[in-house]
């Protein structure tokens, strides 16, 4: 139990920040081409990477006096860091542990999602883009569907559940498939949803014309099914609906043509310890110096807050002048 409810994590909007995605490492075993160039990014060397004492300590920081609820682990793939269920153990055993869920590519998931499960995790996302073999290779550049498939069939009965699919369509390489990863996800039980893509790849070569919109997103699910819309849950990105007739939720993060800037609950700890206030940060904060200077609580605690107070309205995209930032998705973390 809380000793004290420590104030809330607060920007200039008036927005409340409690859940924070921690990425422990911008390596990923794929190459998705809307992501990472085939021969992969200069991966952050070891030294600059945050330790588990490192992240521990933020986390228990966030939890303890920023009002942090929830933590998600991303990458890169967190699957790849090392002794991950040792570090999810860790911060489930913290005095006021967050609600910890898990991002990932699903390879190797079916390996360890019972000890994931056992060691505090509760949740899991798990990308995939395609149901075909042959295209989920050409997507990921690698041949490993079967994995990805047995691996959310481990989660399931880990009781990482709701098992939740994120797919992002791309216009002339997946969107005929999106009302067929549907039905895919209410056969099996799990909870799909789709995400428009965002300018985040390290390439730069997001093009809007190939981003698949969530008008059009549903138009192909309304082909197939009936949908009821949900109450929206919290500030959830997702907007869902129930699949008539069936016990199944389908969700649409329309991050581009419906930003829910507004509602953010969200920061974000890369790798190597910089804290990032928005996906779309041109600037961080680097508390990976406060840690190795020395810094006490007191410090890390009020550089945390100034970078929130600093967080600007939300992303322009949708602008003439947005710019990328340096930093790609795959080392920020989804
Ligand atoms: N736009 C939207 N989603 C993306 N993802 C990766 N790159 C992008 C992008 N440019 C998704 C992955 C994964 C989640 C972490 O983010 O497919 O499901
Ligand atoms: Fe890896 Fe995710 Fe990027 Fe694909 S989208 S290459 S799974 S980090």
């Amino acid at each position: 139990m809380p000793s004290t409810r420590p104030l809330p994590l607060l920007d200039r909007f008036g927005r409340i920040h409690t859940d924070l995605r921690v990425s422990l490492t911008d390596r990923c075993n794929l190459r998705c081409t809307y992501c990472m160039p085939e021969e992969g990014l200069a991966w952050l060397p070891k030294p600059e990477l945050l330790t588990d004492d490192e992240m521990l300590r933020l986390v228990d920081i966030g939890v303890r006096r920023l009002g942090i609820r929830s933590v998600r682990l991303t990458g890169g793939e967190p699957l790849l860091r090392r002794g991950l269920p040792g570090l999810v153990e860790r911060i489930s055993g913290l005095p006021d542990a967050p609600e910890l869920s898990l991002t990932t590519n699903g390879i190797g998931l079916a390996r360890s999602a019972v000890a994931l499960r056992d060691a505090g995790l509760r949740r899991v996302n798990v990308s995939l883009d395609t149901l075909r073999r042959d295209r989920y290779t050409e997507i990921t550049r690698r041949d490993r569907l079967s994995d990805v498939l047995l691996g959310l069939a481990a989660a399931q009965v880990a009781g990482l559940a709701p098992v939740k699919i994120n797919a992002v369509p791309v216009r002339g390489v997946n969107e005929d498939e999106i009302a067929d990863l549907a039905a895919f996800a209410v056969d099996h039980g799990y909870r799909m949803r789709f995400i428009e893509s965002m300018p985040l790849d390290a390439q730069g070569a997001w093009d809007r014309s190939r981003m698949v919109t969530a008008d059009e997103i549903l138009e192909r699910l309304g082909e197939r099914f009936v949908l009821e819309p949900l109450p929206r849950e919290g500030n959830a990105p997702a907007e869902e609906w129930r699949v008539v007739g069936t016990d199944s939720v389908v969700g649409v993060i329309a991050s581009v043509t419906r930003p829910f800037c507004g509602g953010c609950d969200r920061v974000r700890l890369t790798a190597d310890g910089q804290l990032r206030n928005c996906l779309f940060a041109c600037q961080e904060s680097d508390l990976r110096a406060l840690l190795r200077g020395g810094a006490d609580d007191d410090a890390v605690e009020a550089a945390w807050r100034a970078s929130v107070a600093g967080k600007g309205p939300g992303h322009d995209i949708n602008s003439a002048d947005f710019r990328q930032p340096e930093r790609p998705m795959s080392a920020i973390g989804g």
